[in-house]
């Protein structure tokens, strides 16, 4: 099982920006705690992260076949970027969606969301502590994954 874990602009700057809002964890300290949980889970996890919105694009693109689950906090391109949506929705991976800040409770601007209808779920307004839920969450959704599969195989099994 291999998650890839997508990072969008100005995520590179925690620790430095906004404090008030993002708190002071940097993103190599959220990501370790990541690892962590991928390695007792004997998970794969790869780390991404771009300023860029087409880098974003091309990223997301790379995970179909090579992937089984997204984590993405697109940033302000949630708010904005259709292209990120569409990739997201060509993929058609298990895709959760995390915001450090509760969106819902700051600028108007900030409730326009083009990622989340097209992801299986979202973590929103918990602070660092959502990358952690977004991977609670995304072992519980492969779980749930692979009982399925397997379930389906027995079934097809049983009927030979
Ligand atoms: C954010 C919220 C976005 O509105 C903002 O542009 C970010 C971070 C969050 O994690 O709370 O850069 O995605």
């Amino acid at each position: 099982m291999k998650i890839v874990v997508i990072q969008g602009p100005n995520l590179n700057m925690l620790g430095v920006r906004e404090q008030q809002i993002y708190g002071p964890m940097k993103l190599e300290q959220i990501h370790a705690q990541m690892k962590d949980v991928a390695d007792q889970n004997k998970m794969e996890i790869e780390f991404f992260q771009s300023n860029l919105e087409g880098e974003i694009v091309d990223k997301v693109q790379e995970c179909y076949g090579e992937a089984d689950g997204i984590i993405i906090n697109a940033a302000a391109y949630t708010h904005t970027s259709i292209a990120i949506r569409d990739a997201i929705a060509a993929v058609n991976l298990p895709t959760v969606e995390v915001h450090i800040s509760n969106i819902h409770r700051r600028e108007e601007f900030r409730k326009d969301n083009m990622i989340a209808p097209v992801c299986t779920s979202s973590v929103v307004g918990f602070g660092p502590f959502g990358y952690h839920l977004a991977m609670i969450g995304m072992l519980q959704i492969m779980n749930e994954l692979q009982a399925a599969k397997a379930a389906q195989t027995q079934a097809a099994e049983a009927n030979k």
